[in-house]
């Protein structure tokens, strides 16, 4: 289902969805509609509005809690409906196309061209904040997707000499968490935490190149294929690690028990670190981080990003725009890339920032997206808005949660089941 489709079935969703502008307008307003709402990221989001605020505009906070974005679309959707949209709302990849398509973003060129945007930001990402050549948002980081996050002092416990490498690994720690009564696995069943996995499995035992295959040219014989059933294998092997209570739990209170010592790992994207840091806990000693088993040299990632919207004839005043301005300029500025990706778990999306002041973790990520992006491993994630059209991935989460509940679901079928619904999703 295209934008357009989906705008129209949102709209019966416009009651139920307030929002109120705090303060003055002052020297004007910018209104973000996001989804950073877990202790981390709320903490992450509030270095933006700071800076906003120290600049004299006035933040409205548009915060929709749900994990993965989902119900953050709906509201934007309604909004956008309702000829009421926000200044920027946080979208990605191919979603940015969309909804230039429609009309409804508006061109930041003027604030690009100032602070030399095109010299801060590689390429390949300055092109994916385009509209019709024009910058219409602002990158705030990388996330990478593909990581296993433990924490070391349950593993030894357990009697797990190490974080895991290999899926074989995995599955020995996974046995070992379980006998020695730990949660093996935090997770959430949300669809979106689902698919975190599948995309892993899908990395690590077809590679960067099988992963475009999939997600990017809906490759036939990469569905029907032997290795698809092989991922649909793992991922049913792996569902027996996960936290029997996991069902509808949310991404942050799954990454809660692992920082409490209940549960030893947790496979979900740089954002869980956010959790950890908001816990003061530190790289390298509290917990640990390594690639999905199987997946090294392997970097897939999404990028935060602001999309700026066209505002209704009542908000567009000079002093919104200039607080939209100013958010941009600020997106991009050394300092704000710093703090706010120390607080959120990603990297810097602007060349040449040290990343000394950042823990092991991001280090890593830094020097792996590099090799990876040399080597040409770099792969852009479907769960997370990179590679595919909002419609394709809802296709992609249904296939995978009924896998997940359905335990007489054929692993030999669930490949083609998903490219027919992908073929469906993609008209
Ligand atoms: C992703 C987003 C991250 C994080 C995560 C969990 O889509 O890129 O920043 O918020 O969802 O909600």
């Amino acid at each position: 289902m295209k934008i357009v489709n989906r705008l129209a079935v949102a709209t019966s969703l416009a009651s139920l969805c307030t929002f109120s502008a705090h303060g003055a307008e002052g020297k004007g307003r910018v209104e973000v509609v996001h989804y950073w709402t877990s202790g981390g990221e709320a903490k992450s989001v509030d270095v933006l509005k700071q800076l906003i605020e120290k600049d004299g505009f006035t933040w409205q906070n548009s915060a929709v809690a749900g994990g993965g974005g989902a119900a953050a679309m709906t509201v934007l959707k309604t909004r956008a409906v309702s000829g009421n949209p926000p200044s920027a709302a946080q979208l990605k990849g191919p979603d940015i196309q969309e909804w230039g398509n429609l009309g409804l973003l508006t061109s930041i060129d003027d604030v690009a061209k100032a602070n030399q945007w095109d010299n801060r930001l590689p390429q390949s990402i300055a092109q994916l904040m385009k509209y019709d050549g024009h910058y219409v948002a602002v990158p705030l980081n990388i996330h990478r997707i593909n990581w296993l996050w433990t924490n070391p002092a349950v593993l030894k416990q357990a009697g797990v000499p190490q974080a895991p490498t290999t899926l074989e690994e995995l599955y020995a720690a996974g046995d070992k968490l379980k006998a020695a009564g730990f949660i093996a696995i935090a997770h959430g069943g949300q669809p979106w935490q689902d698919t975190t996995v599948f995309e892993g499995l899908v990395l690590s035992l077809l590679g960067a190149d099988g992963f475009k295959k999939a997600f990017i040219d809906h490759d036939e014989a990469t569905f029907t294929g032997p290795q698809m059933t092989e991922v649909f294998v793992a991922l049913r092997k792996l569902k027996t690690y996960m936290d029997p209570n996991g069902a509808g739990q949310d991404w942050n209170m799954e990454t809660a028990k692992v920082i409490k010592g209940q549960a030893g790992m947790q496979i979900m994207g740089d954002w869980a670190k956010s959790e950890w840091s908001a816990a003061g806990k530190q790289a390298g000693i509290d917990y640990e981080c390594v690639p999905f088993p199987g997946s090294q040299g392997l970097y897939s990632y999404t990028i935060d990003s602001l999309a700026m919207f066209k505002l209704s004839s009542k908000n567009d005043t000079p002093g919104n725009n200039a607080a939209r301005d100013d958010l941009a300029k600020i997106a991009l500025e050394p300092q704000f890339q710093t703090v706010f990706n120390q607080n959120k778990g990603s990297i810097p999306v602007i060349t040449g920032l040290d990343m000394s002041q950042f823990d092991s973790c991001a280090q890593a990520s830094a020097k792996d997206f590099a090799a990876a992006e040399k080597a040409g491993t770099l792969a852009p994630s479907m769960a997370f808005n990179m590679s595919t059209s909002q419609a394709v991935q809802g296709a992609v989460f249904d296939v995978v949660s009924h896998f997940m509940s359905d335990k007489d679901a054929d692993p030999a079928k669930a490949g083609k089941q998903m490219l027919a619904s992908i073929q469906a999703a993609a008209q």
